[in-house]
């Protein structure tokens, strides 16, 4: 079995039910991901389901009083992403319509965007097949596939997205990525993960080495 059924099947059987996860809206899934940014799902998660509520679509947010959006954004920090949360939403109901963009290349101009966020929301909201690489994903493939290039290095990142790319389903690019993230989120954690019971325990590269608690390499903070 390759990688992509394999990490599909896990998450078939072990996924969290997360509020983002049951929508193809690519604003409830751009939300998500910008209030996800630097912080925990257990933490997001009542924030996601407050700015839903007071602001269901794009346009209730552009519409939106700034004070407001900061007060249900307090104890989230990193206002920048707020602020950003907002321009945006005023720019997508000028430029685009009041239609959330979906593809990577368009998302990729939006404010507050970058590489990450595109590929999730690409490929969350319309199955493009664009790879999600964050920390999570890193971690993953750098086990598995025993990669020791430096993650903080620009260099390593273009050979990961390779990697990544090479390995995403082509036809389930949008549960491969969730499935690849809930992975390293709950199994291959940081500390500690337990190989003994892992999907990949007789393909893992890095627990054939015993080099799992080296990996992924990382030489700056
Ligand atoms: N962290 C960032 N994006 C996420 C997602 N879509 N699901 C779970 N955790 C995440």
């Amino acid at each position: 079995m390759n990688f992509s059924t394999k990490i599909i099947n896990w998450y078939n059987q072990n996924y969290r039910e997360l509020p983002w996860r049951n929508t193809t809206d690519a604003y409830k899934i751009w939300l998500s991901e910008i209030i996800l940014q630097q912080t925990r799902v257990s933490q997001g998660l009542p924030y996601y389901n407050n700015f839903i509520n007071a602001f269901p679509t794009v346009n209730d947010l552009a519409n939106a009083d700034e004070q407001k959006i900061l007060k249900l954004w307090q104890g989230l920090g990193y206002y920048s992403r707020a602020r950003n949360l907002h321009f945006t939403a005023k720019f997508v109901m000028e430029n685009h319509n009041g239609i959330f963009p979906n593809s990577y290349e368009e998302l990729l101009k939006l404010k507050g965007i970058g590489t990450y966020t595109a590929a999730a929301i690409a490929s969350f909201s319309s199955n493009e097949p664009v790879a999600v690489l964050d920390g999570n994903v890193f971690r993953v493939l750098s086990r598995v596939f025993n990669v020791n290039y430096d993650i903080s290095q620009n260099t390593s990142k273009k050979y990961f997205i390779e990697l990544a790319t090479n390995v995403l389903s082509k036809s389930k690019p949008n549960i491969h990525n969730q499935a690849i993230m809930e992975f390293g989120a709950l199994q291959c954690v940081p500390k500690s993960p337990n190989c003994v019971e892992c999907i990949f325990n007789d393909s893992c590269e890095a627990y054939k080495l015993k080099i799992v608690s080296d990996l992924p390499v990382k030489s700056k903070k």
